[in-house]
This record gives C-alpha cells, sequence and structure tokens, in this order.
C-alpha cells in the first residue's frame, strides 16, 4: 500500500521524465502526473508519458496557469514536485497557485523547480532565471509547507561537450572558455539530480531547506580534456580572459540588450568564482546512487 501520493508537475519535460521513472522504482509511491492537455494529443510527448502510465502512472489533465486543475491535481496528495520550466507565470505564479492548491488540500511538501547552483547566493537583479525561482519560493516559504530546494550544481552531460562554454575551433585546433581553465564547480547528471530528487521528495528525514547534491566537482580545462578523450582530436587551450574580463563582457551584453547571452555570462562566472557554489553536500545520505561522472560519459561516448 503506498504511503506517498506523489503530484508530478512537467512529467513531460527533460528532468521531469527521469524523476516519474525513479519515483516509479519505489514501492511506497504513487504517482499522478499533471499534464497539459496538449500533451496528450501530441505523439511525442504521449510516447514519453503512456511508459509511465504502463508502470501505473495517474495521469490529471491540467496547468499551473488553471487553479481549478490545481486544486483537483493536489486532492489527497502528501507530496508536489515541481519540474516547471517557463516565465514569470509558471515558475512565479504557476509555482505559488501550485502550492497554494497543495497547501490549502494538506499537501505535508512540495519540491519547487530549483535544481541550480546555488540560486540563493545569486546577486538579485544578476541572473533572471534564478531570480524568479527565489521569488517562488520565497512566497511557497510563506506558506507554512515543508519546501526542500534540490540543488544539484550544472547538469553534467549537458556541459561535457563543451555546449555553450567552450569554443571548439576544429579548424585553428583551439578550445577557447573563460579563466585559466581550472577553476572548478559542481555538477550532476540529470538522470543522477532526478534519482536524488526522487529519493528526497519522500523521504520523512530530511528537513526543509537545501538539499544539494553534486555528481563532481570538474573545470572547463577538465571538458575540453574530456572532449579530446572522445573524439581523438587535440586543442590549444585559449583563455577568453579573466573573471573581470567577463564581469565587462556581461555588463556589455546588458547594456546591448543581449539579456540571454548576459544571463549565460553570468552564469559561467558564477561557476568560476564559486559565489553559487554548494554547501553541505548530501550524497552521503544515499550511498547506493553511486553518481556518474565525466570520465564515465567520455569513456561511453568514446566506447
Ligand atoms: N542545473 C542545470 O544545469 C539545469 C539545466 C537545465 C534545466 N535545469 C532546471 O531543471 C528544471 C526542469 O527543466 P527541464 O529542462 O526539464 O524543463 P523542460 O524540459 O522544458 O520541461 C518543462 C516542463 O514544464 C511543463 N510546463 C510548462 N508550462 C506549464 C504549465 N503552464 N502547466 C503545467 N506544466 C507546464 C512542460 O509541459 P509541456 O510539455 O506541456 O510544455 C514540461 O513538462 C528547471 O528548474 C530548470 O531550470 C537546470
Amino acid at each position: 500500500m503506498p504511503s506517498n501520493t506523489v503530484l508530478l508537475t512537467g512529467a513531460t519535460g527533460m528532468l521531469g521524465a527521469r524523476i516519474a521513472h525513479h519515483l516509479l522504482e519505489a514501492e511506497d509511491v504513487a504517482l499522478r502526473l499533471l499534464v497539459r492537455s496538449a500533451a496528450f494529443a501530441d505523439p511525442d510527448k504521449r510516447s514519453g508519458l503512456d511508459p509511465l502510465v504502463e508502470r501505473g502512472a495517474e495521469l490529471v489533465e491540467g496547468d499551473v496557469t488553471d487553479a481549478a486543475s490545481l486544486d483537483r491535481g493536489t486532492d489527497g496528495v502528501d507530496v508536489v514536485v515541481s519540474t516547471l520550466q517557463g516565465g514569470r507565470e509558471v515558475v512565479v505564479d504557476g509555482q505559488i497557485a501550485l502550492a497554494r492548491a497543495a497547501a490549502s488540500n494538506g499537501v505535508r511538501r512540495i519540491l519547487p523547480s530549483d535544481f541550480a547552483l546555488d540560486l540563493f547566493k545569486a546577486s538579485p537583479g544578476e541572473h533572471p532565471a534564478f531570480d524568479l525561482r527565489r521569488e517562488a519560493d520565497e512566497a511557497i516559504g510563506a506558506l507554512g509547507i515543508e519546501q526542500i530546494h534540490v540543488l544539484n550544481g550544472a547538469f553534467l552531460d549537458m556541459i561535457a561537450t563543451g555546449a555553450g562554454i567552450v569554443e571548439f575551433d576544429d579548424e585553428a585546433g583551439v578550445a577557447s572558455f573563460w579563466g585559466t581553465g581550472e577553476e572548478r564547480f559542481d555538477a550532476t547528471t540529470v538522470d543522477d539530480t532526478a534519482r536524488y530528487a526522487a529519493r528526497v521528495a519522500v523521504d520523512a528525514s530530511v528537513p526543509s531547506g537545501k538539499f544539494a547534491v553534486a555528481g563532481q566537482q570538474l573545470s572547463f580545462g577538465e571538458i575540453v580534456s574530456a572532449v579530446e578523450r572522445g573524439t581523438g582530436r587535440r586543442y590549444a587551450r585559449r583563455s577568453r580572459g579573466t573573471t573581470e574580463d567577463l564581469r565587462a563582457w556581461i555588463a556589455d551584453q546588458r547594456e546591448a540588450g543581449e539579456t540571454t547571452a548576459a544571463m549565460y555570462g553570468t552564469y559561467q562566472l558564477y561557476m568560476l568564482t564559486g559565489q553559487t557554489a554548494l554547501d553541505d553536500l548530501q550524497n552521503d545520505r544515499y550511498p547506493d546512487i553511486e553518481p556518474v561522472t565525466l570520465a564515465q560519459l567520455s569513456a561511453e561516448k568514446a566506447a
């Protein structure tokens, strides 16, 4: 008999789908998925949802912008896990509406859609996506419901190729990045983050607050080495500049109205300076989870 009914929002997304699979591995969990109506008719999204339903998940139609659907969705639920992604109407208004419905239905705990570097240590106004999450979390915190912030650093598998961080010029044989290439930051694969999130969601011994895990600490230089191992190519390392140069570059982007570039630049700045580094890692709480490392990912790729 399941002792925890979990409502997950975002099961059609990258992280949510993985969390759903890991929640279904637990014997004491009944899983309900809040899914937007369009996903029911979308063959791609159905192909992700159908295996979850076959394994016992219940689908409920809903949208975080539709309060009535949130009331229905959270009825009889113990824990809400949100992996929503979107703008203010989803991340702030939608998550607060979800948490309000949850609190009024007696839900014990919510995991909001954080899953990042330590966004609570970001400077307000520097990283809009972190600002939205903090704003939502603060409002949720006032509702008297347990709130656990899963923090995992960067998604290791998304940065393992250097995408958005290291620029590889194959013709010139040069790899360029900000900083010295040796600054270390936290990273965890999407699937390992999902494993930890599924465990902590229903672990009554974990208190409200940050729950930080990291698959490993790595550097931009190690990413270049991993790409070299995977491709057999060699690259000369070139720094685009110091962290102070990066700060100046971000300011220029902001001034030019390039807010997305400025945000990604700020993300890298935080990785390099350690401003949003994770503290008090909780990996040991679940020693059976052995996080995948960059070396394992690149060995898999090379095989
Ligand atoms: N640490 C990192 O490096 C890193 C990297 C990427 C993401 N993240 C974080 O991980 C979390 C999940 O991101 P993701 O990439 O998995 O997101 P994603 O793939 O874009 O999925 C977003 C999910 O939100 C759902 N959604 C959006 N608007 C909704 C609404 N109004 N009502 C109900 N559901 C709605 C989507 O449903 P539909 O299918 O109906 O659109 C989808 O299932 C986010 O907090 C994100 O910031 C972290």
